[in-house]
């Protein structure tokens, strides 16, 4: 039985091959729609990139829609010291060739989950959750029919990407990330405790470079772009590759691990906003609302990716 999916999301280098993994995956997922949001840069270059990755694999059967242009309450911070002005900078893609969805993503979002039924599909996101929590308040009844919210965002234990506290997904709409983890819907996190250690490394990028797919080409170069800024900042031995890691968790749920945990979200103006507070030892009376995942099979999660990008 395939997953039902929907994937939100930012594209935005690592969006990119999160969005190439699941298309190659079509065995597992059934990926019912791409929603777009402002995030790592603006909402028509989500968008644009979005639709040239659908074109390069073909796969005009999945629609694609532009959500919210802006956070619920904050101004709008992009990322394009990170990702390039257009979002996926030194990557060839073809131009779209079919258009965007015209219904608004947040409706697509309500109207799937309304007709998956119960615990009938999977939320994906892996930028700003504000397209996400729009939905969730227009329409509350759809917690239900959504098994789980599998997100790329926020930081348990270590320290943000974006300020000390705040990891850049959940900074950037931390009002969004708190009506998530509020929402009562099962929520699994791929914050960067565990994303800092899906490094790629020189031997792992030199297996991606060796493949001779459109998926494989072009995620060789979004490597080869993406490298230069976390390398730089962190000193690893590689570029963090996040958005990916929610997606081959759907596909291999033994390669992570992590616990179940009360998680809030500082919504409070000053150093700590956009910090996820996650009660990790358990010191809260608090239930637990989300599992956060912090441990990776590095090299099986690689294996995983290279092996799919060599198929589509
Ligand atoms: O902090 C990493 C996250 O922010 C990733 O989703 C990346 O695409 C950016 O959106
Ligand atoms: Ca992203």
């Amino acid at each position: 039985m395939k997953r039902k999916i929907i994937i939100d999301c930012d594209p935005g280098q690592d969006d990119a091959i999160a969005l190439l993994l699941a298309f190659a995956a079509s065995d597992a997922l059934d990926l019912l729609g791409i929603t777009c949001v402002a995030g790592n840069v603006g909402l028509p270059l989500t968008l644009r990139n979005a639709l040239k990755l659908r074109e390069l694999v073909g796969r005009h059967d999945v629609p694609v829609f532009a959500g919210c242009p802006r956070p619920i309450l904050q101004r709008l911070e992009t990322a394009e010291h990170v990702h390039g002005e257009t979002g996926l900078d030194g990557v060839d893609l073809p131009e779209p060739s079919f258009g965007a969805d015209r219904r608004h993503a947040v409706d697509f979002l309500i109207k799937t989950c309304r007709s998956a039924g119960l615990n009938g599909l999977t939320l994906c996101p892996v930028g700003p959750m504000t397209n996400i929590a729009t939905a969730l308040v227009m329409a509350p009844d759809i917690g239900a029919n959504i098994a789980e919210i599998a997100f790329m965002g926020g930081a348990a234990l270590g320290p943000g990407n974006i300020t000390p506290a705040a990891e850049f997904n959940v900074f950037v709409d931390p009002h969004a990330a708190r009506i998530v983890l509020e929402s009562g819907v099962r929520t699994t996190m791929f914050g960067l405790d565990v994303t800092h250690k899906a490094l790629a490394t020189p031997a792992r990028r030199a297996a991606i470079d060796a493949l001779d797919t459109p998926s494989g080409r072009a995620a060789s170069q979004i490597l080869a772009y993406y490298d230069r800024t976390d390398v730089d900042k962190y000193g690893d031995a590689g570029a963090p590759l996040h958005d990916p890691c929610v997606i081959a968790y759907l596909l291999a749920p033994e390669l992570f691990d992590g616990r179940d945990c009360h998680t809030a979200v500082s919504t409070e103006d000053g150093p700590a906003l956009g910090r996820t507070v996650v009660d990790w030892w358990g010191r809260s009376e608090a239930l637990p609302n989300c599992r956060v995942i912090t441990e990776i099979d590095a090299n099986g999660f690689f294996d995983l990716l290279t092996e799919r990008l060599g198929q589509v």
